[in-house]
């Protein structure tokens, strides 16, 4: 393996690389995906065409943009919730089963042009089945949008997220629900009815369609992650995975939460984590947890998924160049690049990649080590991982080539 100290000393700055043959490069690169809300997919034009489709009326209460240019324009957020605001009102649009499977056939068109080797993708279950539309239906119309990615040799997985700001519930919201039902409001559509019917789905799944873990996302504050203690627990002693979104807008505070009582093994975004040295200490070391162990198989660090564009976008950082990516790095951190929801911000994976080297300029040995990250943050066993790594250890052993030189 070409360590990424050899190749910082072979080739001098990313900055000189012409732009169009550094978009070549990030674009044929090998690449993972793990931090991507399916919904935070749907284009304007899809959403537009899957409207028409189902009689909704552009303009009106449930599409309130009378044109493409008006959704455009509603495209520009000073925070989370003002983003969430436009991303719930489009999802609105998602009806019917073969509307889940557009949105995430063309998601996998999105995986299969960005040289995508691994996607452990999010979906928000409540923000539909709130609406009437059953959980299996949502689930089963993403998974065969998602095939035509799995044709073409990408490892894909689900993960369901919890809405923070949705009501938790209670236990005996899980009494009676069936993945087959919607629910008439969100009110019913509780974290816990919702845990209920994913552990329903998982019953009767065929294997490769079962969904591989549990997320939490949506408006991040007021919402701590403790609030979610019983339905993490009981994830886990379901099988399930874990991840919270945290120290996007929340404080440290709510990372060390999602570490410590959900236990999860991973953080989506967890920028915020650089106000806390000792998080960033707790961060950079690998813990031996069964929790941990059951996700990758051994000992890990718990890892960051950072989105640039999504940062930029939603002002976490105004100024992209502030961003503290290469901080996490330098401090050990296992950080890697991501996109959020790309039909809002701007890019896929590869433009995020794209974003992340033109507003910081790592050097090309961090890249490296990035997109390392993204392999290694994966829900994988080392075994599963080595193709990977080997693959991409293989293509930054060309950059000097594909960067370099004429042409
Ligand atoms: N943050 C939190 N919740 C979300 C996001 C996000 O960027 N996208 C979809 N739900
Ligand atoms: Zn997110």
């Amino acid at each position: 393996m070409s360590s990424g100290a050899d190749l910082a000393t072979s080739y001098p700055s990313l900055a000189a690389v012409p732009r169009a043959r550094l978009a070549r490069f990030l674009a044929g690169m090998p690449k993972t995906v793990l931090h991507l809300h399916l919904e935070g997919s749907l284009e304007p034009e899809l959403a537009f065409a899957l409207a028409e489709r189902n009689g909704v009326e552009p303009g009106s209460d449930a599409f309130p943009y009378p044109d493409l240019e008006a959704l455009r324009a509603a495209y520009r957020f000073d925070s989370l919730g003002a983003f969430l605001d436009v991303y719930y009102a489009v999802a609105g649009v998602l009806r019917t089963e073969q509307d889940f499977v557009d949105l995430a056939a063309a998601y996998a068109d999105q995986l299969i042009a960005n040289n995508v080797r691994v996607a452990e993708l999010f979906f928000d279950p409540q923000t539909h089945t709130s609406r009437g539309i059953a959980f299996s239906t949502v689930a089963q119309g993403l998974w065969q949008g998602l095939e035509r990615a799995r044709h073409a040799g990408v490892r894909v997985q689900l993960i369901a997220s919890v809405l923070r700001d949705a009501p938790v519930g209670t236990v005996s919201d899980m009494d009676g629900v069936s993945a087959e039902q919607g629910f008439a409001t969100m009110e019913e559509a509780t974290g816990w009815a919702t845990l209920g019917q994913l552990l329903d789905y998982q019953s009767t799944a065929a294997p490769e369609r079962r969904i591989i873990g549990l997320g939490l996302d949506s408006y991040e504050k007021p919402f701590p992650p403790e609030l979610f203690l019983g339905i993490y627990e009981r994830a886990h002693a379901q099988g399930l995975l874990t991840t919270a979104h945290a120290g996007e807008e929340g404080p440290p505070a709510y990372v060390w939460t999602a570490l410590r009582r959900l236990k999860v093994s991973r953080i989506d975004h967890g920028v915020r984590s650089t106000e806390d040295p000792r998080l960033l200490e707790h961060l950079a070391r690998p813990h031996d947890a069964a929790h941990i162990v059951a996700a990758y198989g051994e000992p890990h660090r718990v890892p960051l998924t950072v989105c640039p564009r999504s940062n930029f976008m939603l002002q976490v950082f105004p100024d992209p160049t502030a961003s503290n990516l290469l901080e996490l790095l330098d401090a050990g951190v296992l950080a890697c690049i991501h996109s959020d929801d790309p039909a809002y911000f701007g890019g896929y994976a590869t433009d995020n990649y794209l974003a992340a080297v033109e507003w910081l300029d790592p050097s090309l040995a961090q890249l490296h080590q990035l997109a390392r990250n993204g392999v290694q943050s994966a829900w994988l066993s080392a075994a599963d991982k080595a193709p990977l790594l080997a693959e991409l250890d293989a293509y930054f052993g060309e950059a000097d080539a594909l960067l370099g030189g004429g042409g």
